[in-house]
């Protein structure tokens, strides 16, 4: 997959996009991630990107210009603006834009990007959630990860994104790890049995619980069995 990010800020993304699971997605060759200065476009002298707002008010505007230019610039793929009056990313959204071979990530600032951007030039807008950041750098690097890990062949063990909380519309399952007993407190039984159905079993049960008391809402989306029926 490739993956732009458009910005005034390429500073903001060069730590992210070269750790952790971004860094090894691109050192395996599974992703191309390009990060691009929106100045790079712009025609004036002193490299301005913004401007007044037309009809009055506070705060900057983006100009169209740069944005489509650094646009077109591009082999073609599915431009993304990140904007707080976008669709509400989730882990869903993040399984269907996985399935993409090219994004683009346009991040606005200040006041955000004039209007016949999100008219003419994008594809899709997304807001990583109700509140107002400074930058569209971060909420676009939000995505990038959540759909790279989503790559076959990008996370070490394929099974953990399966049971990742949302990915089945359930929050993920307790986990425990060495010591058996940490302050008194005690490692479930039946994880140490051996027993893979039991735990399959006890897994499902405690994530439905979980889901049932902190997020009910998720459950609407959910196939219950008749016994999972009972629990919740
Ligand atoms: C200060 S915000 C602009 C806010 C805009 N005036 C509004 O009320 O919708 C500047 C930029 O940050 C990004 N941004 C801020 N919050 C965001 C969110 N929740 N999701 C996605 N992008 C966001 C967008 O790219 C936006 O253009």
């Amino acid at each position: 997959m490739r993956i732009d990010i458009l910005t005034l800020f390429p500073e903001i993304c060069e730590s992210p996009i070269n750790y952790s699971i971004l860094g090894r997605a691109q050192k395996a060759g599974l992703l191309k991630l390009v990060v691009t200065n929106i100045r790079d476009f712009s025609h004036d002298s002193h490299k301005k990107v913004d401007d007044y707002s037309y009809g009055g008010g506070p705060g900057m505007v983006l100009r169209p210009g740069p944005i489509f230019e650094a646009v077109e610039s591009l082999p073609s793929g599915k431009v993304i603006l990140m904007t707080p009056a976008g669709r509400v990313f989730n882990q869903t959204l993040a399984k269907e834009l996985s399935g993409e071979s090219h994004l683009i990530f346009v991040c606005g600032h200040y006041e955000g990007v004039d209007e016949r951007i999100r008219k003419e030039l994008v594809d899709l807008e997304l807001s990583i959630g109700d509140y107002v950041l400074t930058g569209g750098e971060l909420p676009a690097l939000v995505v990038t990860e959540a759909v790279v890990r989503l790559i076959p062949g990008v996370l070490g063990n394929e099974e953990s994104a399966v049971h990742d909380s949302f990915s089945d519309h359930v929050l993920d399952y307790p986990h425990y790890t060495r010591p058996q007993e940490f302050r008194g407190m005690l490692v479930p039984e039946v994880l140490l049995s051996g027993h893979h159905e039991k735990i399959r079993q006890w897994r499902r049960k405690e994530a439905l619980l979980r889901t049932l008391e902190r997020r009910p809402d998720l459950l609407a989306e959910v196939q219950l069995s008749e016994k999972e029926e009972k629990l919740a």
